[in-house]
């Protein structure tokens, strides 16, 4: 049998996947081994069921954590990175975030140096899971969270510091009326927020196409530009201006509907979205970030896709995600659409509570390997991933942090839970 065994690579804008294809992965630290060989378990034995021997993927374990310190003394050692960018897709387990001064987080660290600059978070609900809201069916979302800007650029002044008095006097000497709105001058820290137009583009880009591509409804740019308005407000109007200027065909643009009216899901967002529907196109509207809170537990069902900057997508994913039933099981990816490279991960930490226990949830790392294998194009057998876990869950066999909510449940251990998945296939 003949299977191709190059890396994947980028061509016109394409991912060339080979049919044996070499996938770098980090088992992580805490619970990530245990989490990572079950995901490595259901996806090896879901190719095999689907493809026969005619695709592979090889694992290559990459270094990196305390696994990667102990071995290197390095956190994050380059060739890491190096193996990352060469083979493109990867995925990863949780890392602990190394405790002193001046060491940055990992997870940091790898998105800004492969310029990871979409980070995707689709939250969907799975039968079975215990949720806090009544209708959690009604919650299919998919979050484009900008990953590279924003208050996480990390520029921040500490409050009596020189370089804040340095900044404080420059303000007051070349712009006195900014300068008079800082309340306690002799106390404040200073942040810096960075949004730009091609760090935003390029993400609003990223979500208008997975929304063409995917045939979703809508797609909703999630912001604070009613208080920021040359930062979080550009972010709205640089997502109108892209799809007005080169998706017109595709979308149907709502700018004239005042977002901060909190009627999102009230009769003026309905008349919109039919609009929207009539015209047979993709209903774009926005929402500040603080309605959108509110309008995602109140009318889920508004909601498909949505764009929004980093500050306001790692709160929003993380309590839609705890809306479905908990960040247990929420995949993630960060990815570069343009050069390809992507890494796919747990949503969780390490949980150092119940480490080498075999009773971590291993759901989050594997949804994350059915997103990556939806990425490299091997649809059948994510989607037979996705329904056995579906079967699965439903069924009641459950690891105990989700069995401990849900009635006559079966409490399975992490590898238990891959393997009733892979008998469910
Ligand atoms: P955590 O997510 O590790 O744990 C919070 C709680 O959730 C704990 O009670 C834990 O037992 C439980 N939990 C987490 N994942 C679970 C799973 N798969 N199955 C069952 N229960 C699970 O968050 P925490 O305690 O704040 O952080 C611990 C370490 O993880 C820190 O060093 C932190 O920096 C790191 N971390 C790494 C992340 C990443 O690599 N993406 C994300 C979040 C935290």
């Amino acid at each position: 049998m003949n299977i191709s065994t190059d890396t994947i690579q980028m061509i016109n804008h394409q991912l060339s996947v080979p049919d044996l294809v070499t996938i770098p992965f980090i088992p992580g630290d805490g619970i990530g081994p245990e989490v990572t060989q079950a995901m490595q378990s259901v996806v090896t034995a879901a190719l095999t069921e689907v493809y026969g021997n005619k695709r592979q993927i090889i694992w290559k374990e990459v270094l990196a954590g305390e696994k990667a310190f102990r071995q290197t003394e390095e956190w994050l050692p380059q060739e890491t990175l190096y193996d990352f960018s060469h083979y493109m897709v990867g995925i990863k387990g949780p890392l602990s975030t190394p405790v002193g001064e001046g060491i940055r987080s990992l997870n940091v660290a790898l998105r800004k140096d492969l310029d990871l600059y979409v980070c995707l978070r689709p939250v969907r609900y799975f039968k079975g899971i215990s949720a806090p809201v009544i209708n959690p069916e009604k919650i299919d979302v998919t979050i484009f969270r900008e990953n590279t800007e924003d208050v996480y650029t990390g520029i921040e002044f500490e409050a009596d510091s020189p370089e804040t008095s340095a900044l404080l006097q420059w303000l007051q000497e070349n712009y006195p009326q900014s300068f008079g709105k800082i309340r306690f001058p002799q106390t404040v820290g200073i942040g810096i927020k960075p949004i730009s137009q091609q760090g935003s583009q390029r993400l609003l880009r990223a979500a208008i196409e997975f929304t063409i591509e995917n045939k979703k409804p809508s797609i909703t740019l999630v912001h604070k530009g009613n208080i920021m308005k040359f930062t979080e407000g550009a972010f709205r109007k640089w997502g109108y201006d892209l799809a007005e200027s080169e998706y017109k065909d595709f979308i149907y643009t709502s700018k004239q509907f005042d977002s901060t009216r909190k009627t999102f899901g009230l009769s003026v967002a309905r008349e919109e979205k039919e609009t929207a529907l009539l015209t047979g196109k993709i209903w774009m509207n926005d929402v500040i970030v603080d309605a959108a809170f509110q309008n995602l537990l109140l009318y889920p069902e508004n909601f498909s896709v949505i764009a929004t900057t980093n500050l306001n997508g790692d709160y929003l994913s993380d309590a839609l995600a705890a809306q479905v039933g908990g960040i247990g099981i929420a995949p993630g990816a960060n990815i570069n659409y343009q050069t390809g490279i992507a890494i796919f991960e747990a949503t969780h930490g390490t949980a150092p509570d119940i480490s080498g226990k075999n009773i971590a949830n291993p759901s989050s790392l594997i949804l994350s390997s059915v997103m990556m294998l939806q990425y490299i194009g091997w649809q059948e057998a994510a989607d037979l991933i996705t329904s056995a876990v579906e079967m699965t869950i439903r069924n009641g066999q459950l690891t105990p942090d989700l069995a401990q909510f849900v009635k006559n449940a079966t409490i399975v251990g992490t590898q238990e839970f891959a393997n009733a998945i892979i008998s469910n296939f």
